[in-house]
């Protein structure tokens, strides 16, 4: 798709034509769901994240389902997730049968570790830090916290691998994170388990899809693990249809109920088309236009920059989380509307969590997580992805300083109907 400078969409996938020939071959080759093109692309991404074992799976949704299920964490458990991040952080714990325990987040958007430490009781089995935008958490100062003498001995397991691993678990949400790195190691490789997202937005995608990147302490195999979790992504059946159809394969076994995640192959094409340009073209692109943005909005003292590193991490750059200092809620969403409509599509990342139905029906309210509200209420991420051009950034800058100056001025945004503002 050819974008003007003049419509620039949000986030629109990398498609060119090796893609669209790997999934043609995969087309002709025969065989369209789970076989050879997942297998190759589970033992591309192990390596590329430094990591034993990966399992592909059909979003990033089911893989944190699995890695909670797999850790035997059921009716009765907690598992602490922050307040800012999409909704399936939380979903996966519910699906799980599981109380997602929300916390709030700090000038980062990473999980606050003072929040992470009062959150947990007897009953938390695993924290599900979500590497937001991009940018790693703090997984040093998490793996010192559920290491304390303290925090091990309120441990209560209540399942093998629990007790194999003798604390709560750390399941990284890396839904946006892959190519990112902490002290120099890359994410996938930072938590007992870690879960990507290949959805059609993410950095690499599959159109849908997911990985569950498997770094288990020594008390628990790796290899083991792959197995058993591959067999509960098919319905927990013990050969998948690839397998099967060798020979005389044709029997299998169904061990218990499982769930129906695993990835087809043309899913796996795309992935691996798009990890082969990763490293050397696609995510270098995005750093190089994040801090593009960045050095074009630093004149403006309105702009709270979002960081694409630090001492520690280096950031995928898969959101750009810009704030507007000193707006509302309301103003942010004019701002937004103004962008539209000069064809700029722009985005929130996120709606905490408090503010959805389903949560305020659980009894959270957005009053309580302030840092998830401050962040949330000035937040527009703007497009950035490989193809957009320097030219459409500056574009985009010289359309928002437009819209805030006539904003701040009270002049008419034309053509800009305020949304209603949300109630906290
Ligand atoms: C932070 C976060 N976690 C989990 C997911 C779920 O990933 P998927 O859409 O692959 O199920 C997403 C997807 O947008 C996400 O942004």
């Amino acid at each position: 798709m050819k974008h003007t400078i003049n419509s620039i969409p949000f986030s629109p996938p990398y498609i060119d034509d090796d893609i669209i020939a790997a999934v043609e071959e995969t087309l002709r080759s025969g065989w369209i769901t789970s076989g050879p093109k997942v297998k190759e692309l589970e033992a591309k991404l192990a390596v590329y994240v430094g990591v034993e074992q990966v399992l592909c799976v059909n979003s990033g949704t089911n893989g944190l389902i699995l890695a909670l299920k797999w850790l035997g964490i059921g009716p009765g458990d907690e598992v602490i997730v922050p307040a800012y991040t999409y909704a399936a952080t939380a979903i996966a714990v519910m699906q799980a049968g599981a109380k997602p325990i929300l916390v709030d987040v700090q000038d980062d958007f990473c999980i606050s570790m003072q929040e992470v430490e009062q959150a947990i009781t007897s009953k938390t089995k695993a924290i599900i830090p979500v590497d937001f935008g991009g940018m790693p958490c703090q997984y040093t100062e998490l793996y010192k916290l559920v290491n304390q003498p303290d925090i091990k001995n309120k441990f209560s397991p209540g399942h093998l691998f629990q007790e194999k691993l003798g604390r709560i678990a750390i399941i990284a949400d890396a839904a946006h994170s892959i190519g990112a790195s902490y002290q120099q190691n890359k994410t996938g490789s930072l938590a007992d388990m870690s879960v990507f997202s290949f959805h059609a937005v993410k950095n690499i995608t599959a159109a849908e899809g997911g990985a569950i990147c498997l770094n288990l302490p020594s008390s628990i195999n790796n290899y083991n693990t792959y197995k058993e979790l591959k067999v509960y992504a098919l319905n927990g059946q013990t050969k998948d249809a690839f397998t099967k159809q060798k020979g005389s394969a044709w029997q299998y076994d169904i061990q218990y109920a499982g769930i129906k995640a695993n990835m087809p192959d043309i899913c796996a094409a795309i992935a691996i088309a798009q990890l082969k340009k990763y490293e050397p073209i696609l995510l270098p692109k995005r750093r190089a236009l994040f801090k593009y943005y960045n050095q074009l909005l630093a004149q403006f003292d309105w702009a709270i920059l979002p960081k694409a590193e630090d001492e520690k991490r280096q950031s995928s750059c898969h959101v750009y989380s810009l704030r507007i200092d000193g707006i509302t809620e309301q103003q942010r969403n004019m701002l937004m509307e103004f962008l539209s409509n000069e064809g700029i599509h722009t985005n929130v990342h996120f709606i905490p969590l408090p503010m959805l139905t389903l949560f305020k029906e659980q009894g959270y309210q957005m009053a309580d997580f302030p840092k998830s509200w401050e962040l949330y209420q000035n937040e527009i991420s703007l497009p950035i992805y490989p193809n957009l051009h320097e030219k459409q950034l500056s574009f985009i800058v010289k359309t928002l300083s437009r819209a805030y100056q006539k904003l701040m001025f009270n002049q008419a945004l034309e053509q800009v109907k305020p949304n209603e503002q949300t109630s906290i």
